[in-house]
């Protein structure tokens, strides 16, 4: 960011303090840490805000919020943000809120003023008719702070049963999510999740194994095979994070702002599309099988067909 130069000398060590915040909260937890998300193939909170919203549609909200609590060391530990980035901005040029959850600080976990930051964007979405994106990568509830932050997600689970049936509720899990992490995007219209690198679980496989002795792996326990063939819980599996954002904007172009607005109408173009004749399909034996999603692609225009669970598709295959 360019130095601001102004003319009051009075004003200008308050613009360089504000410079100096703008940079520090773009750091998030800090260079190791982002380098460690980056080395377990994960995109940092802000990096996955860029790549879903339409460039320089994104205004953030609560940069410069920190945390208040003064136990068990968290009195020495400051983030501005506090653990997560929230804002609102365009997905092909339609509004949307967005918080994204900030692993590389004290891994994601929600505080008090974290809830907060999530609340207010999840209060404007539904006060200005616009669906709400939910990027979790979270620890659950911020242990240091304990019953303050626990309040914090009743707050949210709240908001999410208020803005049911008024605003879309889109939640992606990308990363390990534990505790009320995972009980908010449960409770939301549509879930994604990553292979390999996402999770959701009550609590982790360390925790599990400390109370019932059971050895379970953090994949068996809520990872996206689990979640989308065992429980049923997600509704999009996807191979790894920008394909995981491509579908989010794919499914957000299907659906309306909110419940008073009807899905938007494409014009339909014939001619460039070869699809194979549904008569050709289906055989004139009923007793012989055919790939109901050849019949899919049949009925529905070209190229827009949203697989959910494909994890399981590719396991039937
Ligand atoms: C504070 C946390 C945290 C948490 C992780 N961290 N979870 N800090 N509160 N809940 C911190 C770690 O101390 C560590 O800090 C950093 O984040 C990265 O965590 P790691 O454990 O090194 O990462 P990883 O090995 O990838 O494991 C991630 C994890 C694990 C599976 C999420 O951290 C974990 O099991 N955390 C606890 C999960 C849990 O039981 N949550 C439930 C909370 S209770 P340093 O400084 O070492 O880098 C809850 C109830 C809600 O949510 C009820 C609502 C009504």
């Amino acid at each position: 960011m360019a130095k601001r130069k102004i003319n009051s000398a009075a004003l200008q060590p308050k613009f360089d303090e504000l410079e100096r915040k703008n940079q520090e909260s773009l750091l998030g937890g800090g260079e190791k840490r982002i380098a460690q998300q980056h080395a377990k193939g994960k995109l940092t909170a802000r990096e996955r805000v860029m790549l879903l919203l339409d460039e320089d549609s994104f205004e953030e909200l609560g940069k410069f919020v920190m945390h208040r609590s003064k136990d068990f060391g968290l009195d020495k530990e400051h983030y501005l943000g506090d653990g997560v980035i929230t804002g609102y901005g365009t997905i092909q040029g339609r509004l949307v809120y967005v918080f994204s959850q900030d692993f590389t600080v004290f891994g994601g976990s929600l505080s008090e003023t974290h809830a907060e930051k999530i609340v207010k964007i999840m209060e404007l979405a539904m006060k200005n008719g616009a669906p709400v994106i939910g990027l979790n990568d979270s620890g659950g509830a911020r242990i240091q702070e304990g019953v303050v932050s626990l309040g914090g997600y009743a707050d949210i689970f709240y908001r999410n049963v208020m803005a049911s049936g008024v605003v879309p509720q889109i939640s992606a899990v990308m990363g390990p999510c534990a505790g009320g992490a995972v009980y908010s995007p449960a409770m939301t219209d549509f879930i994604f999740m990553v292979e390999n690198t996402s999770f959701m679980f009550v609590t982790g496989p360390n925790v599990v194994k400390t109370v019932t002795h059971e050895n379970v792996t953090a994949e068996e326990l809520g990872g996206a095979s689990t979640h989308s063939m065992k429980s049923g819980v997600t509704h999009f599996a996807c191979a790894n994070e920008a394909q995981c954002i491509n579908e989010i904007k794919q499914l957000f172009s299907y659906i309306p702002q909110n419940c008073e607005e009807v899905a938007r109408a494409l014009s339909y173009t014939s001619g460039n599309e070869s699809r194979p004749s549904l008569n050709e399909i289906i055989p004139s034996n009923p007793n012989q099988p055919y790939d109901m999603r050849d019949v899919i692609h049949g009925v529905v225009d070209d190229q827009s067909f949203l697989k959910c669970i494909k994890i399981l598709l590719k396991i039937l295959l």
